[in-house]
């Protein structure tokens, strides 16, 4: 929520801002802002409600003076309405500080009154005002700007990533962060600072990622990382994978568009390199770990919206393959009641962004209590797989759209992988056992790739059904979670309410929801799997044909059972049980992009969303 970039050096710093902010939309875009300095050494701050085209548009016409120093920001709006006044910077010491903030300051109410006693005057309703006029306050008695935040943010409760830059310190950018992201782009004359890699990477690939509780500055020249006590740290180096190009839409006429068709390469480049000429997966990552993993006895899965069910989804196979208990949570659930955690209680967390702060606050209190934490995560540098005790990167790409899809065929993908790691470390399957499963895995690309090209009756179905008021999913076994998260899909990207059920509970109450034209997607087993399962299926579409229920049967090729009783089939390509949610997801996912955009929606940034949750 909320991204923010800073800049210094010799590129005029509005473009550098208005470029870095493009990329960091995806975070918040409800309102955007800068604050330059320029080369009369004077503040100079623009913002506007609405998105950053408002801004950028702003910009062009009054244009403002050349300037080498600035910061930028693009907000969710979390104290205070989405209005130009409340939009970001905030100044402070009369105009001659600028500041932007990611997070909440949880004690602002307090400090504001403190501020207000003293004579201090405030222009919005936001809580990062108050950060702005007591470094403002603070830099008055210090005349530093890395002093002043050393004062601040000993003053903080919350989370909060802050930047700020002074007039009397041209050539600086000041930046704090406690539980939300900041990383450090290194660059040859000029250094950034961002929310994301993402914000520079156009203009240097080298990086550096700050820890939790650090103050650092950076000049054209010198980049300087201190704790908030002023004493030097050290701070991790990283190359980013990816080129500019990749976080771009490439032609496509939507980043979420662009990301469906990179799904074959998504799951391809996740098993690059972790499964070997024999088919057994080894996973470089988790070398030196296997006494951790067959001392463990029970798994605990953690994460958030579709990440989550990637979670439920991988749980069938991690129990089959693996044979060890597996729990799934809401990471916000797990962090808020006393969950049973042991020294033997391996806590998986699984996110996209890896700044989900309810993901991070639940891996935080896992390791507290005890728990061994292996992060799945998309993103090199964020801050969950830096506190946890091992990673294993999904190498989707950047995810731009705020729907995610490819990161979730990723998240399966990392999941089956460490589960297949886990059984054979475990012994709990034969070897030739697990490279069957490798293989399945191996095929999956090339089985998604037929299913895009084939995408034309899911988008033609999507254009009839764009008046529907209500949409629901069926789905038993692993096919639960992908009538979930295809629900998900459908309410976030098209604002229509979308349920999805476990096919054996529609008796138990949901059925009372069908009426005379209800269109329910049924993901349908294969039959080659379970014969049982199968049948269970069909009998539920019969049931709820029976009372008028429109059925769209997801079914693989060649299941006739399905034809009699369904409106419309959309086939998948074979594939063993466990590997169908990797298949049955893509024509959901596409169908709610197309239903979304037949209604004339922004499917990138749907409203209301961030995609980096990064308040609680
Ligand atoms: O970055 P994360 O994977 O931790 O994000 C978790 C959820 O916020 C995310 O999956 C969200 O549900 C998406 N909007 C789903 O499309």
């Amino acid at each position: 929520m909320c991204g923010i970039v800073g800049y210094v050096g010799l590129n005029d710093s509005i473009d550098v801002l208005l470029g870095g902010l493009s990329r960091l939309e995806y975070r918040g875009y409800d309102s955007a802002g800068v604050a330059v300095i320029d080369e009369t050494g004077t503040i100079r701050t623009r913002k506007r409600a609405g998105k950053l085209a408002v801004l950028a548009g702003d910009l062009k016409s009054g244009a403002m003076e050349t300037s080498h120093t600035g910061i930028g920001h693009t907000r969710w709006a979390t104290h205070g309405a989405p209005t130009d006044g409340n939009a970001h910077p905030h100044l402070g010491d009369d105009g001659k500080l600028a500041l932007i903030h990611n997070g909440i300051i949880e004690n602002f109410s307090p400090l504001k009154q403190e501020l207000l006693d003293e004579g201090f005057a405030f222009e919005s309703e936001t809580d990062s005002e108050v950060a702005a006029v007591l470094l403002g306050r603070e830099y008055r008695k210090t005349n530093n700007l890395r002093e002043a935040f050393q004062n601040v943010v000993a003053r903080l409760d919350g989370a909060f990533t802050l930047l700020a830059v002074h007039e009397n310190e041209p050539g600086l950018v000041v930046g704090a962060r406690r539980n939300s992201p900041l990383v450090i782009g290194l660059g040859d004359g000029e250094n950034f600072l961002a929310s994301d890699v993402a914000a520079f990477v156009e203009y240097t690939q080298n990086a550096l990622a700050i820890g939790q509780d650090q103050i650092v500055s950076i000049t054209p020249d010198k980049v300087e990382v201190t704790d908030f006590f002023g004493a030097p740290v050290e701070v991790e180096p990283f190359e980013i994978q990816w080129d500019a190009s990749a976080a771009d839409k490439g032609g496509w006429p939507s980043f979420m568009a662009k990301e469906i068709s990179e799904e074959p390469d998504a799951v391809a480049n996740t098993l690059r390199g972790r499964i070997d000429a024999d088919g057994q997966v080894v996973i470089p990552e988790l070398n030196g770990l296997d006494e951790l993993f067959v001392d463990i006895n029970r798994v605990v899965v953690i994460a958030c919206g579709t990440a989550a069910y990637a979670g439920q989804t991988a749980k069938y196979a991690l129990e089959k393959w693996a044979g060890i208990p597996v729990d799934v949570e809401l990471s916000h659930e797990f962090r808020y009641r006393e969950p049973v955690i042991t020294p033997q209680t391996l806590v998986v967390s699984i996110s996209q962004s890896g700044e989900t702060m309810d993901t991070l606050m639940a891996v935080k209190y896992a390791s507290e209590k005890g728990a061994k934490t292996l992060s799945i995560c998309n993103t090199q540098g964020a801050t969950i797989p830096r506190e946890s005790d091992a990673v294993v990167y999904t190498h989707a790409g950047p995810e731009v759209a705020v729907a995610s899809t490819k990161a979730f065929v990723a998240q399966i993908t990392a999941l089956y992988l460490f589960a297949l790691h886990l059984a054979r470390v475990r012994g709990t399957q034969s070897a030739e056992v697990l490279a069957e499963q490798s293989a399945e895995l191996l095929a999956v690309p090339a089985k998604i790739a037929t299913i895009l090209e084939e995408s034309g009756v899911v988008e033609e179905l999507a254009r009839w059904m764009s008046d529907s008021r209500a949409v629901l999913f069926l789905g038993r076994h692993v096919g639960f979670p992908i009538a979930l998260e295809g629900a998900l899909k459908l309410k976030e990207l098209a604002y229509i309410h979308a349920e999805g059920f476990a096919a054996g509970e529609l008796k138990h109450g949901p059925i009372a929801l069908i009426e005379p034209g209800q269109p329910v997607f049924v993901v349908v087993p294969s039959p080659r799997g379970s014969a049982m399962l199968h049948s269970k299926v069909v009998s539920n579409i019969q049931e709820i044909r029976a009372r008028g229920a429109k059925i769209i049967a997801i079914a693989e090729e060649g299941d006739a059972a399905v034809l009699p009783f369904a409106d419309t089939v959309i086939r998948i390509p074979l594939a063993a049980p466990l590997f169908e949610p990797l298949l049955a997801v893509i024509p959901l996912q596409i169908f709610a992009m197309e239903l979304a955009i037949a209604k004339g929606l922004d499917v990138d940034q749907p409203r209301n969303l961030a995609k980096s949750v990064t308040v609680e």
